[in-house]
């Protein structure tokens, strides 16, 4: 997570974004969103906001989409807060962009269970097709980030691409999701491991065999 800093405020990214607003169904969804909490409390509503604002960056952009510092100011006056209140949201939270990002966010997992399960060889094969960290490629396809856990570690390793996991991966297994992404194909998500659905056992039951049939009380046994 080092390195992560946010974009340089300069003349060309304020004439680009200072006129960012939220199209209609945004401003319906975030009117929404303010509406859950009591008055008063409108700024509680700051992390779906910015994620909404992230999202329509997004759109307009083809590509994850990321939240340049106008438009956490936007942000900050929709819910009367000061700038540096919802900067400090969006730099402690991983799911917000600080800098540009490519049309597909691809963050490997690297923590223990992935990198004991292969993640190095996910980073090679990512970096085999001109990603980089933290870095745009030049087909503006990808960005590579590495992350901390990201809960799917019964399946690792595993990658999040923009909104979907892609777990039980190989170098080759990834490769086949990466060229279905580019070529404007959804490849299936969630494991890759052919005959498995979720993160059940990949192989036979190995522990908590008579919870199968009845609630089996384990006490007894400890
Ligand atoms: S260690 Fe990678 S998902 Fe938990």
């Amino acid at each position: 997570m080092a390195g992560r800093h946010i974009a340089p405020d300069t003349p060309e990214l304020r004439e680009r974004w200072d006129g960012f607003a939220f199209t209609a169904a945004n401003k319906a969804a975030a009117d929404k969103h303010i509406a859950k909490y009591p008055e008063g409390r409108q700024k509680s509503a700051v992390m779906p906001l910015l994620d909404l604002a992230q999202r329509q960056v997004g759109e307009e952009t083809d590509t994850q989409g990321w939240l340049p510092l106008p438009v956490i100011e936007y942000v900050a006056e929709y819910l009367s807060m000061p700038v540096i209140r919802v900067l400090e949201v969006a730099t402690f939270y991983f799911m917000y962009n600080l800098v540009p990002v490519g049309k597909f966010h691809v963050q490997v997992c690297g923590t223990t269970p992935c990198m004991l399960r292969g993640s190095d060889d996910i980073i090679a094969a990512c970096k085999k097709r001109g990603m980089d960290f933290g870095k745009v490629s030049e087909d503006g396809l990808w960005t590579l980030t590495e992350v901390e856990c990201m809960g799917n570690c019964a399946t690792a390793p595993m990658v999040q691409i923009n909104d979907d996991n892609y777990e039980d991966l190989t170098a080759e297994r990834l490769d086949a999701v990466l060229d279905a992404l580019a070529a404007g194909e959804q490849p299936k998500v969630g494991t890759q491991e052919p005959g498995r659905h979720t993160s059940e056992p990949a192989n036979a039951l190995s522990s908590l065999k008579e919870m199968v049939d009845a609630n089996h009380d384990y006490r007894g046994d400890w």
